[in-house]
């Protein structure tokens, strides 16, 4: 029988489970569970005899693909994947997936969300400003990039983007202000928010030279990864720059130190969670489990990203 690991050290809302589990099972397949696990050798253990495995962001290094005797298909339920060694799955004629867009309105809320609670100085009593009016500087304009721009124009924000990858057309055709290279979004705008992947063109590229050609106050919001900010840059920032604010929903390996001198400027979620709600945990689950599916049962490789 055709078995299916959903391995989340951060796991999915209860009914999310229940969904891939009525998606799975309906296709003949066994479901196992492994969560809030806290060593990679309890993944290691668990992936030994099953054909697929659903992910988050859990870690999925060689050593855990390797150890998947039957292993045919890993299919990470949301957007990035840098989680997932690549090369290792190609070898072992694994196939990769995502499932692009299925958490993006969960995790464009919390950018807002984060947003509003800096504006309103973290809701302490004082007086604090609004979002209406301001500029936004969306960088990376994929699913998660396009509902910060929904959102941030229903608050009356004045929404820019930058994405090389997506046509100018395609961008101004939400509304929104097309900027040609990423130095200018950061001039442009108060508010930047960040969306795109850990590659190693992107890893440390949001450095001062760039966050310093921000305009006063500045705003950095990072919903995407830890790695793509330079972070010894992040605290210079807030060093040389007094009215520079960074949130963030991936917490920087200098975060004790930016805490300690900079708390009113700073703010940071105890565990990744733009992701976390029932809604976006449904829609990637069971996502993953039909792509599991049409793969196992038809070959349907649709989503791979280790082509
Ligand atoms: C993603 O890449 O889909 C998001 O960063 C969400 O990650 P998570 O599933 O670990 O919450």
């Amino acid at each position: 029988m055709t078995k299916v690991l959903i391995a989340t050290d951060k796991p999915f809302a209860p009914v999310a489970v229940k969904g891939i589990r009525k998606v799975t099972e309906e296709a003949g397949f066994e479901l196992v569970l492994l969560e809030n696990y806290t060593s990679q050798d309890d993944f290691i253990k668990a992936i030994d005899d099953v054909d697929a495995v659903i992910i988050r962001s859990d870690k999925a290094t060689k050593e855990v693909i390797d150890a998947g005797r039957k292993l045919k298909i890993i299919v990470r339920a949301g957007a990035g994947y840098d989680n997932i060694d690549l090369q290792a799955a190609t070898a072992k004629n694994v196939v990769a997936m995502n499932t692009p867009g299925q958490n993006s309105n969960a995790v464009a809320e919390l950018a807002l969300g984060m947003m509003v609670y800096y504006a309103r100085n973290f809701y302490n009593g004082k007086s604090g400003s609004e979002l209406m009016g301001k500029k936004l500087g969306i960088h990376a304009y994929g699913f998660v990039g396009k509902n910060v721009a929904r959102i941030a124009k229903g608050f009356g924000m004045d929404v820019y983007a930058f994405d090389p990858f997506i046509p100018k057309q395609e961008i101004e055709k939400d509304g929104v202000k097309w900027i040609s290279t990423v130095e200018e979004l950061y001039q442009t705008c108060h508010f930047i928010s960040l969306h795109i992947p850990a590659n190693s063109q992107t890893k440390q590229s949001i450095n001062f030279a760039l966050l310093s050609k921000m305009p006063v106050p500045a705003c950095l919001v990072n919903t995407a990864r830890a790695e793509v900010i330079n972070e010894p840059d992040l605290l210079r920032m807030f060093q040389e720059r007094k009215d520079f604010a960074y949130l963030s929903d991936v917490e920087p390996t200098n975060k004790a130190e930016i805490e300690a001198g900079f708390k009113m400027k700073f703010f940071c979620t105890p565990k990744k969670m733009g992701a976390q709600t029932e809604e976006a945990n449904i829609n990637a689950g069971i996502a993953a489990a039909k792509q599991i599916v049409n793969f196992i049962n038809h070959g349907d490789k649709t989503f791979q990203v280790n082509k």
